[in-house]
């Protein structure tokens, strides 16, 4: 293929650097590049009213009341960011993630004021039980008390998404790692004449250690053991392909993988054989690590921010969920990022 390079016949002669040498130049030939529209905001809706608590965790994240969730709405719209994923913190929990699937619930109340204050945003709700549980696992536990029983759980992550949908949201984002999810979805959303609610699935989400500030945002750290019986073994690269595969089979209309920046490879792996759109979710603990980071003089935190999305992006993201969203959509917008 012409131009293509050729191992054994490299001309020396080249000089790459005639491409960069101006910042015009290097812009011409930048090969990728972030935009608003394809980042997607992570929110925290608790149950109350005029909650803006902040989240030491999370640097510059609040946890929001239904009541007050539209004011951040209304800001990440102006700034031109694509959509919003929205996490609930519930008034009580138990064994079973009842509050998961009240219509009265911080999400879908959430949802109805977001879809009041702003006209143009993707709304998506996160479907997962483990805000919602007592124990803090993704499913109901089975007689054991120790393992997650998964076609239990499908039954509850179907009503929960049915909720999400008539409450406004246009795509539900089933993220607790049962086998089976996308399908129980799919067809709980069209029994209830939601079929035009599309599906993102967490196909390839990791058992992570970065989900830390997040299950401190949520409280949703499982009391007893972890979450190694159904999120992904880190070490596994093919196994994150038939994951996606078969949430494809079961109807998804995009996937996703999760955390994004240890997980390049398995992002390009799967953008180079899916039609659909890929996401990858850069984690609470992405965040908060570059926080700490920048805090501690180690680096630039606006250009660690810009290279780590952009790294996401070239691996084959098309969306990112980050919480860098609002500094990266305000950076398109002025142009400091480009
Ligand atoms: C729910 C869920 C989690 C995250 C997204 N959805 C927590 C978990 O699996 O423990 C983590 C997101 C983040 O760390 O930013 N299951």
């Amino acid at each position: 293929m012409p131009g293509r390079v050729e191992w054994a016949a490299m001309d020396l002669t080249e000089r790459p650097r005639r491409l960069r040498r101006t910042a015009a130049l290097r812009r011409l030939a930048r090969e990728t590049r972030l935009d608003a529209a394809g980042l997607v905001a992570p929110l925290f809706v608790q149950a109350g009213s005029g909650i803006r608590t902040s989240i030491d965790a999370l640097p510059g994240h609040r946890r929001w009341s239904p009541d007050t969730v539209g004011e951040e709405a209304e800001r990440l719209q102006a700034l031109g960011v694509g959509a919003l994923i929205l996490f609930g913190i519930p008034e009580s929990k138990d064994a079973t993630g009842t509050s998961g699937w009240d219509p009265e619930g911080p999400v879908p109340q959430g949802l109805r004021r977001i879809r009041e204050a702003t006209s143009d945003l993707v709304l998506m709700a996160d479907v997962c039980l483990c805000e919602y549980t007592n124990h803090g696992h993704c499913g109901v536990l089975d007689s054991s008390g120790r393992d997650v029983d998964n076609d239990p759980t499908l039954t509850l992550l179907g009503r929960e998404a049915v909720v999400y949908a008539d409450a406004g949201a246009d795509i539900v984002a089933p993220s607790a790692m049962m086998d089976g999810q996308v399908a129980a979805l799919r067809e709980a959303l069209d029994t209830e004449g939601f079929q035009h609610t599309a599906i993102l699935a967490y196909s390839a989400k990791s058992a992570s250690a970065f989900y830390g500030p997040f299950r401190d945002a949520a409280g949703s750290t499982p009391g007893e053991g972890d979450r190694r019986g159904y999120q992904m073994d880190a070490a596994n690269r093919r196994e994150a392909l038939r994951e996606a595969a078969l949430d494809l089979a079961e109807g998804a209309d995009a996937v996703m993988v999760k955390p994004a920046g240890p997980y390049l490879d398995l992002i390009r792996d799967i953008a180079d054989v899916v039609d659909v759109p890929v996401a990858a979710y850069q984690v609470s603990g992405e965040y908060a690590m570059l926080h700490a980071a920048a805090n501690a003089g180690a680096l630039d935190l606006d250009a660690a921010a810009y290279e780590s999305l952009l790294g996401i992006r070239r691996a084959g993201a098309r969306w990112i969920l980050t919480y860098f969203a609002d500094r990266a959509a305000e950076a398109l917008q002025t142009g400091r990022w480009e």
